[in-house]
């Protein structure tokens, strides 16, 4: 058999061996404890199940227009023109089968012969990979881990050229809870702008923020900017709606027409009572998304502390999202040169399932996701601390 060759332009992730090991230890009923979940451990709130199970009674099984139903858009468009006073019409709003399927299609319709995509480093996973079987050239830009990693416009702007057709960022980020400032995130899309080029905001985790931290949302741009502003989200972590499959994409109307004609032959619309899922979500889910938030701040808190007393490892405050990622580099050394044995080791000794730096492109780091409990964050955190200090 002769594969196609986008196939050999993405590599397997390298997290997969750690988490194949994990899930195997587990299935052989071994306690793990496990930090390295890139999901929301909550159930779905009441009303959204209600709502879909409602819609399923109720004979909403069919196929709907393939951009997805035009009340979920319509919901979407006036939620950001109410809450960023963004421009958008309901025709300018797509339902992809969960927000990875929106930057897939995106990168289908924007990259192919070379094109680059700027992003920060460290970035989620999927984002390179994308870029790479659409065609393109992923450019990584690295942030600053001592500022938090925030996402700072200046040297996004620097990584431009002539080759390049879209700025990719991810506020809240995954894996560092970095955010972009509201300034950095004027200047960058304005420096986008001024050169025809597409930003893409990546806002999955937007809900997911810390402290007296806020969202900046290129939703508040899109009406000055309409041309070459993107905002990609999700109803995944913020509504803990992972496996329902549901994100939407909103930018100028070209663009969607594309991404319109990319989801007609691919996966067509999102699951019809998904989306009904996904309405009741906007409109009941409020007390639900805050009293998640609360937990998770409750853990990060927990998380953060812990880990400042483990010596040797550096981590800056997550100021959004769901995970820590602090530089464990002092303790690299034989039979754990590196993220990715360092890793194995602490499942192979303790138990302990993290996430390497390396699969986000920051070989110093590990990514502890705090989308666990409470009780198993502090025993995790006990047996990684341990450890460490062998
Ligand atoms: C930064 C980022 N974008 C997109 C996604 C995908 O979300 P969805 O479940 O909507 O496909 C994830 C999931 O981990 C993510 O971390």
């Amino acid at each position: 058999m002769k594969l196609a060759q986008r196939v050999g332009r993405i590599g397997e992730s390298a997290t997969l061996e750690v988490s194949r090991r994990a899930k195997a230890l587990k299935a052989q009923g071994e306690e793990v404890f496990d930090l390295s979940a890139g999901e929301p451990d909550f159930d779905s709130p009441k009303v959204v199940v209600e709502a879909a199970r409602r819609a399923l009674a109720e004979g909403k099984t069919r196929y709907t227009d393939g951009r997805g139903i035009p009340e979920l858009r319509q919901a979407l468009a006036k939620r950001f023109a109410r809450q960023n006073g963004a421009a958008w019409s309901q025709d300018q709003v797509l339902i992809t089968a969960g927000a990875k399927m929106s930057l897939f299609e995106l990168f289908m319709a924007l990259v192919d012969g070379g094109g680059k995509v700027v992003m920060p480093s460290p970035y989620w996973v999927s984002f390179p990979e994308q870029v790479r079987f659409a065609g393109g050239e992923p450019v990584m830009v690295p942030m600053r881990a001592e500022r938090g990693f925030a996402i700072e416009a200046q040297p996004l702007i620097e990584a431009i050229d002539a080759k390049t057709r879209a700025v990719l960022i991810n506020s809240p980020g995954n894996p560092t809870g970095g955010l972009i400032a509201a300034e950095e995130l004027r200047i960058l899309a304005q420096a986008c702008r001024d050169r025809g080029i597409v930003l893409i905001a990546d806002e999955t985790y937007e809900r997911l923020i810390y402290g007296d931290k806020s969202h900046a949302s290129v939703a508040s741009l899109a009406a000055e900017m309409e041309e070459t502003v993107v905002l990609v989200g999700s109803f995944s972590k913020t509504y803990a709606m992972t496996g329902w499959r549901i994100g939407y994409v909103l930018g100028p109307v070209p663009l969607l027409k594309a991404l319109t004609k990319i989801q007609s032959h691919s996966t067509s619309n999102p699951t019809t009572f998904a989306m009904y899922g996904a309405l009741a979500a906007l409109a009941e889910a409020e007390e639900d998304v805050l009293a998640n938030l609360a937990e998770f701040a409750a853990r990060r808190t927990l998380l953060v502390q812990r880990l400042g007393k483990v010596p040797g490892v550096t981590c800056a405050s997550p100021d959004g999202a769901f995970y820590a990622f602090p530089n464990v580099s002092a303790h690299f050394g034989p039979g754990r040169t590196d993220s990715i044995e360092l890793a194995k080791y602490l499942l192979e000794e303790v138990r302990v399932a993290v996430v390497p730096g390396a699969a986000f492109g920051s070989p110093d780091n590990i990514r502890l996701s705090f989308a666990c409990s409470r009780e198993t964050l502090t025993r995790a955190l006990d047996r990684m601390a341990e450890a460490l200090s062998r």
